[in-house]
């Protein structure tokens, strides 16, 4: 049976859940799956640890849970940068879930570049790097648009290039790019409506019940669901971002923020919100890409009513959804409903699986 070496970039709420959920779940991977994952190196803000026997990870859940950090271990690597690792490492699969950047992408950007460029599969929670370089990244993996870079004949490793997946990054557990890579798959997608930020789900649904914008937030505040900087999630940007990954990956219309109109939660009245839960329906900030007439698609990020009849107007608190529009098979809802950052370390997991089945059919497993 194979073991895949793997590294992690990032070890907090997500790399460290992702690690611990892989250890646990070796057994089953390997009974269900017919593979193994051995963690070679992590890195967190301190550095590098690596070993390429494989790392006690039980051990480095335990410190990070406990707030310590890698450059305690044994195994650190002084002269080692994340990107260091990530060139120099010997692994199959890198998981990356450093803070997202949408500055310049750093670290996660070049963290991704090493891996693609040497053949490694890459597995991402974090979006800046998808933000600002979708193309780039797309162009050096299996996702290049097909036939673009591939040579009849060519080596194994020019017909197979690495994976490069991300289904945690929009929307956490919920399959928003899987559903549309998958199971449409073939049709014209019309319209998308995405509910992929939990954060104004819930400052909305506390302001419907009758608190103010700034009580609704240092509510979310309270429940540690809002990002450190609010405006990232109430002005709209966090789902603006999640709306250029899909807009790029599922839509295939190259993409930027600057394609998108994108309008926040602060305007939206009290007043309103009540009429409109009173209504059977709710406010929610929500994604759209419409397909013009022209054949490409209008990006928006805004709060819109959704009607009683409308299949994310029952959300829970927090709850994300998307529902899509398409020819041949009409209209397609999902929802998620997940606890903290699980659901998106699930996502990488199942983007693992979903590779190395890939692998197993292609005998190179
Ligand atoms: N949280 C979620 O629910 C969620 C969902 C989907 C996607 N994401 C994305 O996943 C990524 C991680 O999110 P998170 O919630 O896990 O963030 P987090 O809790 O802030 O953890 C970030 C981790 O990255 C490490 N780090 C910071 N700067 C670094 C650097 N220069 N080099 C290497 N490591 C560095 C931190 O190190 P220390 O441990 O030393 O501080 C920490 O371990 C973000 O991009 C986020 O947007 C998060």
């Amino acid at each position: 049976m194979k073991t895949y070496p793997y590294i992690i970039t990032g070890l907090g709420n997500i790399g460290r859940n992702l690690l611990a959920i892989l250890h646990e779940r070796d057994d089953l991977l390997a009974h269900h799956y017919g593979f193994r994952m051995r963690c070679v190196g992590v890195a967190d803000s301190s550095g590098v640890a690596y070993d390429a026997a494989g790392l006690d990870a039980a051990a480095i859940v335990q410190l990070k849970q406990q707030g310590g950090y890698l450059r305690s271990l044994p195994t650190f690597q002084t002269n080692w940068s994340p990107i260091d690792l990530a060139a120099q490492g010997e692994y199959d699969f890198l998981l990356e879930s450093t803070p997202t950047n949408l500055v310049d992408g750093q670290p996660g950007l070049d963290i991704v570049r090493a891996a693609l460029n040497r053949g490694r599969h890459a597995v991402l929670a974090s979006k800046g790097p998808l933000v600002l370089a979708y193309r780039e990244l797309a162009a050096l993996s299996d996702l290049q648009p097909a036939g673009s870079n591939r040579q009849d004949g060519g080596s194994r490793e020019q017909i197979v290039p690495p994976a490069l997946r991300f289904s945690g990054a929009v929307g956490g557990g919920l399959p928003s790019i899987n559903i549309g890579w998958r199971d449409l798959a073939g049709t014209q997608i019309s319209k998308a409506e995405l509910v992929v930020n939990g954060t104004t789900q819930v400052i909305l649904e506390e302001m419907a019940s009758g608190k103010t914008f700034d009580e609704a937030l240092a509510e979310a505040q309270r429940q540690g669901i809002v990002e450190p900087d609010p405006s990232l999630d109430v002005d709209g940007w966090d789902a603006a971002n999640k709306l250029v990954i899909f807009a790029n990956a599922v839509l295939r219309q190259p993409t930027t923020l600057a394609d998108l109109s994108v309008s926040g939660i602060r305007d939206v009245g009290r007043d309103t919100l009540q009429q409109a839960w009173a209504a059977g329906g709710r406010i929610s900030l929500v994604g759209l890409a419409e397909l013009t007439a022209e054949g490409r698609y209008r990006l928006s990020v805004q709060p819109t009513i959704l009607g009683p009849e409308h299949p994310l107007a029952r959300l829970a608190k927090g709850e994300m959804g998307i529902v899509y529009h398409s020819d041949i098979v009409g209209r397609t809802t999902a929802t998620s409903l997940e606890d903290g950052p699980i659901g998106s370390c699930a996502a990488m997991v199942r983007d693992i699986i979903e590779i190395v089945g890939r692998e197993q059919l292609q005998g190179l497993a």
